[in-house]
């Protein structure tokens, strides 16, 4: 049997453990493509290997994954509008687009640039097979994308996916948990997460 601490090592996949350092240098299976199902849609809350996350599809269809948190007084970017190629916070209006930079600071002066030190957490993402994946780790280590699944042609035994009721709450570890993703080669060195991981 595993002791604790073994078992925590294998289990734990936040941000600076061991599990989720080697789980961040894959892509990883973060939702269907159809759970953002038009241009300026409701954002999706996600919880993606420990980190509580939105992700939103633009007027022109791009998708962002960013951190929950706004990062001026911390609400929830779930509640913010998605509106015009970003999403703005509710609670003060600062709005971010995709690449997590801020583009807009309702009240500010003409001209001023505050706004050009602001950064939400970003995740980059690409979109193949009916799949939106994440990548979260370093950006000097991002693997290129796979081609078989960027070009769409990943074959239907390859993918699978399941849903459950979410009444707008984080994806339900007790349904995601058992949900696979088969890599596009099926290789093990394979740059696409072989396993989703919901935790
Ligand atoms: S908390 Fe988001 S803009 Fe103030």
């Amino acid at each position: 049997m595993l002791s604790k601490q073994d078992n925590d090592t294998m289990c734990q996949v936040g941000p600076g453990t061991p599990m989720g350092d080697l789980c961040r240098l894959f892509w990883i299976p973060s939702m269907t493509s159809d759970e953002l199902p038009s241009p300026d849609c409701s954002p999706l809350r996600i919880r993606l290997l420990g980190e509580n996350l939105i992700a939103f599809r633009t007027t022109s269809g791009a998708v962002g994954v960013i951190q929950n948190a706004c990062p001026h007084r911390g609400a929830s970017m779930f509640f913010g509008r998605n509106e015009e190629e970003g999403l703005r916070c509710v609670y003060h209006g600062w709005k971010f687009d995709v690449n997590g930079e801020c583009v807009d600071i309702p009240n500010m002066p003409e001209g001023d640039t505050y706004r050009d030190k602001i950064h939400i957490v970003n995740y980059p993402v690409t979109e193949a097979g009916d799949i939106i994946w994440a990548y979260m780790g370093p950006a000097g280590k991002q693997p290129a994308f796979p081609d078989a699944a960027s070009s769409g042609d990943m074959p239907r035994s390859s993918t699978m996916s399941t849903s459950a009721p979410r009444n707008g709450g984080p994806h339900d570890p007790g349904f995601m948990g058992v949900s696979h993703a088969a890599p596009a080669s099926g290789q093990p060195e394979s740059s696409v997460c072989p396993h989703v991981l919901f935790t």
